[in-house]
């Protein structure tokens, strides 16, 4: 293979620590000199140890040669004094994420290296502009947000600051190639893309939880099964711990002055204030027996011999796939205008909740239960029925053995509007299309980021691309009328591209 120039062949990485050192080797293999450099005694090279050990596992797997591991570790350098970082073109800090300390950095680097070394922040909730405004030439200053485990998330947000001269993202984009990741351009805006886009799933599942509609193991078993999420949002909140997530969520909330779309929950203030915080101390959502989650075990469907006849809502989504559903279960399903009194009432509406479809279609609460079909059914594994506060418990035992009779997993909740899953997605798709709206991103980079960054299934926009941007719109526009919330209220990204039936990668000229 042929090894071309690396764009920065000096670059001082200063911060050694777990972002430090992954940017540290990645920036190695691309073959420049890296300068490591950190505050704490014995950090550097500690964080060079542990890139060699990295580099060990990869020759042991033969994943690079012998070769290349030699010549990567000769590009390590361990520095003692920030002086020696005089001869750098590109420095990159990962050091504690506070202001008032990066900035102290920055003005003293200022008169250490070259006027035409860059300067490059890895903060994860910082203003790049904010930083920048400290230095006397902020357009050699920019944002390079790397996440964590740096090697293997091969994703990196390119900041530019109000005053950041363009050709140096562009430098930058062109050495995140080299490094072999996958550059997006972002809007130095709070939480960037990723942490950002990443509001829709976790608040608004928490959102669900603080209403009591199912616990927390349901939930992440229905966003795992119906769309295809590797993990949960509580096993996601488990995981990242909560003295982290936390208050990114509040910081992000309060730096878009309260924007409710953000709006986080008591349930993690609180679980934070106990230290329940999750895997890591043994206890967050679920319990951990040394690293290992205790299962939660799911209440198996209840059997039934005889059912009552199904009759379905004339305005249910994909009314036609579960009529044959319910015919290839063998049900009696009547065909009447109306249900008669001893009829199990199918709705499956979107957005909107069991209750006001069972008032607006005049049927008899007692006997209606609501299907989720915002996903085809056979693209999920498992199904999700609601019931309602009056719901009569033989019709959900019913409702629940019926559409577990093909041996699918079904979970039933308690009323909301959306259910889960369109909730959680129209959500998801809401931000994104107004993060579009704002220019943070062009809708490419954001599909890009999010698949790379978070390891969702699709793009947000993607999603709402496959489940139709106007059928996103009615669940958004439903959900803001069951819960008069400003948070459900569509993006005009959305808005305008639902209503005209165009893909939301539309772009406006
Ligand atoms: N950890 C993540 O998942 C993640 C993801 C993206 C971005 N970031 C950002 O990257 C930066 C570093 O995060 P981390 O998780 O690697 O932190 P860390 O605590 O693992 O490492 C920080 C290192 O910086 C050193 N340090 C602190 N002040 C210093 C100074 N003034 N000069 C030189 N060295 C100093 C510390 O000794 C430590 O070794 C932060 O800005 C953080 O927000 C973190």
């Amino acid at each position: 293979m042929i090894q071309t120039e690396p764009i920065y062949k000096k670059v001082a990485l200063i911060g050694t620590g777990a972002m430090g050192r992954g940017i540290a080797q990645i920036c190695a293999q691309a073959g420049s000199n890296v300068y490591l450099f950190d505050a704490s005694e014995g950090a550097a090279l500690n964080a060079k140890k542990g890139v060699l050990e990295q580099w060990d596992k990869l020759l042991q797997k033969s994943k690079i040669t012998q070769t290349q591991h030699s010549s990567y570790a000769a590009r390590l350098i361990v520095s003692e004094q920030l002086s020696e970082l005089c001869e750098a073109d590109l420095v990159i800090e990962a050091i504690v994420e506070r202001l008032d300390v990066k900035k102290e950095l920055f003005i003293q680097l200022e008169s250490i290296v070259s006027s035409s070394c860059a300067l490059v922040t890895n903060t994860s909730s910082l203003s790049v502009t904010t930083i920048a405004a400290c230095l006397k030439a902020p357009a050699r200053f920019a944002g390079y947000h790397f996440f964590n485990p740096v090697p293997l998330m091969r994703v990196v947000e390119v900041i530019a600051g109000l005053k950041t001269d363009p050709s140096l993202c562009e430098r930058l984009k062109a050495y995140a190639l080299q490094m072999g990741h996958t550059p997006v351009d972002a809007k130095d805006t709070p939480g960037f893309i990723v942490n950002h886009a990443g509001r829709g799933y976790i608040t608004e599942a928490l959102r669900i939880a603080s209403e009591s509609v199912c616990d927390f193991a349901t939930m992440d078993r229905i966003l795992r099964d119906q769309a295809g999420f590797k993990l949960g949002p509580f096993e996601l909140m488990d995981l990242t711990a909560l003295d982290v997530s936390h208050p990114v969520m509040e910081s992000i909330y309060d730096q878009y002055y309260q924007e409710a779309r953000y709006r986080p929950t008591y349930i993690t203030a609180q679980r934070l204030a106990a230290g329940v915080l999750g895997k890591k101390v043994g206890e967050g959502f679920y319990k951990y027996s040394q690293g290992k989650q205790e299962l939660v075990p799911e209440p198996p469907p209840p059997k039934l011999t005889k059912f009552p006849p199904v009759w379905v809502s004339t305005r249910a989504a994909r009314r036609a796939s579960l009529l044959q559903m319910l015919k290839d279960f063998g049900v009696t399903i009547e065909t009447a205008a109306a249900p008669s009194n001893e009829a199990l009432c199918i709705v499956a509406p979107l957005g909107l909740d069991v209750t006001t479809v069972a008032v607006l279609e005049r049927l008899d609460p007692a006997r209606t239960v609501g299907i989720d079909l915002l996903f085809p059914d056979e693209s999920t594994k498992r199904r999700v029925i609601a019931t309602n506060p009056v719901t009569r418990d033989d019709m959900r035992e019913a409702a629940h053995a019926l559409f577990a009779s093909d041996g699918k997993s079904v979970s039933v909740i308690r009323d909301s509007g959306g259910f889960i899953t369109q909730r959680v997605i129209a959500h998801i798709v809401n931000i994104a299309s107004d993060m579009c709206q704002q220019g943070i991103c062009s809708p490419e980079d954001l599909n890009t980021a999010v698949v790379l960054g978070l390891g969702y299934p699709l793009g947000p926009l993607q999603f709402g691309d496959q489940l139709g941007p106007d059928n996103v719109l009615e669940t958004l526009l439903n959900l803001q009328t069951v819960y008069g919330d400003q948070r459900y209220r569509p993006s005009p990204w959305l808005r305008r591209r639902g209503a005209l039936g165009v893909s939301l990668m539309q772009k406006e000229n």
